[in-house]
């Protein structure tokens, strides 16, 4: 396995699938503090991000959809896709951006994208809306979801729920 799959483009970012020397990147994103703060796992370890990095490549693989690279014209700058949300059968909307990368626009640009990724690519056993869970407190991402199109539809298991209107 040595290229990278595009999935998706925006004005200033590349969405892409992982290779398994992307660990290094990866792993730094996951042990930042900050980045971690508003994330129910909170920092990972090295061993877990590898667990995590080959789940997402394995779920690509099989289902065409899980979290992917972000890279901008500096390199590496995040993660961001989709998971399964517990129990609802919706898919989830997810997002992690280096600190440096922060405070630019580039998550909604992101999210934006994603929604519309999410839209032209239905899944027939999986609801139609597009959800995010976020932790109380964290205002950077709400504020994201807001200027992205989401609104908020309530809380599960201590987390705000938004999801996106029907396509
Ligand atoms: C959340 C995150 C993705 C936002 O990325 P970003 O590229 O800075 O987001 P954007 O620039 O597109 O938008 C951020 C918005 O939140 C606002 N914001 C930032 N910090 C805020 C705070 N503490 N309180 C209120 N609003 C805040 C910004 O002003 C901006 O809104 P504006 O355009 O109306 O001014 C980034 O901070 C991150 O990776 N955080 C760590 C991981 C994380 O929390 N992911 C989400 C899990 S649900």
């Amino acid at each position: 396995m040595t290229d990278r799959e595009e999935i998706l483009r925006t004005p200033r970012l590349r969405l892409t699938t992982w290779l398994p020397s992307d660990l290094d990147d990866l792993a730094a994103l996951h042990a930042d503090v900050e980045v971690m703060r508003h994330m129910t796992t909170g920092p990972q370890t090295r061993a877990a991000t590898r667990e995590r990095l080959e789940t997402f490549i394995d779920e690509h693989r099989q289902r065409d959809w899980s979290k992917w690279r972000v890279e901008g014209a500096s390199g590496f700058l995040g993660r961001a896709g989709f998971g399964l949300a517990h129990g609802s059968g919706h898919r989830e909307v997810g997002y992690l951006l280096v600190r440096a990368a922060w405070g630019a626009g580039l998550a909604t640009e992101l999210t934006r994208a994603l929604r519309q990724w999410h839209d032209d690519h239905p899944e027939p056993a999986l609801a139609p809306e597009l959800r995010a869970y976020v932790l109380p407190g964290n205002e950077a991402s709400c504020r994201v979801l807001e200027k992205a199109g989401f609104r908020a539809v309530g809380e599960e298991d201590g987390q705000l729920v938004f999801e996106s209107g029907r396509p």
